[in-house]
């Protein structure tokens, strides 16, 4: 479970080790009392990052053989951590098809559920244990602070803002919910894109992204985000990753601007991954990316389409993705 941690007058912060241990753990509870998982089933996950991780930690503990396949973006250290826990670690290539890496990826897991019929695959992206497992969360946060007017978080899967937001909406219906995004994710209906932030944002839709459940959505850049989680540490002592600095750039924005409203920001986990990445000036200099603040607030958009290469908003205004017109409005005006 997160510590929630006063930040400023009225910005909170939900800090995790490793926030994805909570569903990872939550997903194997269900599937083991619903015998869809027994002694020794193989688990079979596509993760680059923190879900793998904390599926590895259960998998070990509970003796079930685990495969992560990943791309990339899985760093030395945390295979190393992958494979010191029993996991097997698989990387694939974006061979330029559909979804990008994400489909190769999650092409290449259903290949090894097909060869092992009696595996089981969390689905994290779909699966709704993924976001029921926030629950606990919101409760904890209501619990601590009474009523939250704004949660902030980074979006991958979903599964934590959407989870956490419709447990505090229990006790907080007014609740307003902000996603934080990265430009080159298509979630919230941005152009794809290389993207260097990782984490947040996704190639693929996610199911486990509501989108009906966000009021604003922010896509985020490299050099701001870097800053961000920098600051977080110098002025704050929380030593975390770079999708808590995405998360904490946006909630102070929102907190400065709306001084009579609580906010609570998502931190998903510790900085020690990072270390010879985000906090290592070297690396920073050979991506070409100087961390700085953001020169002014976030660009306000009409349409997902304009996302660029600068901090920008939306009004999502809890609509479906379908909804929400991804197009230029010159391309309406053609059909
Ligand atoms: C470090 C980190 N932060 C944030 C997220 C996004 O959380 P969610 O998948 O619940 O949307 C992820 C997802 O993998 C993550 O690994």
């Amino acid at each position: 479970m997160p510590r929630i941690i006063r930040v400023r007058d009225n910005l909170y912060a939900t800090a995790f080790t490793l926030m994805k241990l909570l569903p990872a753990r939550y997903i194997i509870d269900k599937a083991e009392a619903t015998g869809v998982v027994t002694p020794g089933t193989p688990i079979i996950e596509t993760s680059s990052g923190t879900f793998g991780l904390g599926l590895a930690m259960v998998c070990r503990l509970r003796g079930y053989p685990l495969t992560i396949v990943g791309d990339r973006a899985i760093d030395h250290d945390l295979r190393k951590r992958l494979e010191m826990l029993g996991a097997k670690v698989e990387i694939v290539e974006d061979e330029g098809g559909p979804g990008g890496i994400q489909g190769a990826r999650l092409a290449r897991v259903e290949e090894l559920r097909r060869a092992a019929p009696e595996s089981f695959v969390p689905q994290q992206y779909s699966n709704p244990d993924n976001p029921a497992a926030y629950r606990v969360v919101g409760e904890l946060i209501a619990q601590a602070l009474g009523t939250v007017d704004c949660l902030v978080g980074p979006v991958g899967s979903g599964g934590s803002t959407c989870g956490i937001a419709s447990s505090l909406r229990l006790s907080s219906p007014g609740l307003h919910l902000i996603g934080v995004d990265t430009p080159g994710s298509v979630i919230f209906k941005a152009p794809e894109g290389p993207r260097v932030l990782r984490g947040l944002g996704n190639s693929l839709v996610p199911g486990n992204v509501t989108h009906s459940a966000y009021d604003e959505v922010h896509w985020t850049t490299p050099g701001e985000v870097f800053h961000a989680t920098h600051e977080l540490f110098s002025r704050h002592g929380l030593f975390m990753g770079p999708t808590s600095g995405a998360s904490f750039q946006v909630a102070s924005w929102w907190a400065q601007h709306n001084p009579d409203r609580t906010v609570v920001m998502m931190l998903p986990d510790e900085g020690y991954r990072y270390l010879s990445t985000v906090y290592n000036d070297t690396w920073l200099r050979e991506q070409g990316i100087t961390p700085a603040p953001a020169s002014s607030g976030p660009r306000l958009l009409e349409r997902p389409h304009q996302v660029g290469e600068t901090w920008s908003r939306l009004l999502w205004g809890r609509r479906s993705y379908d909804e929400v017109s991804g197009r230029p409005s010159h391309e309406e005006a053609d059909v």
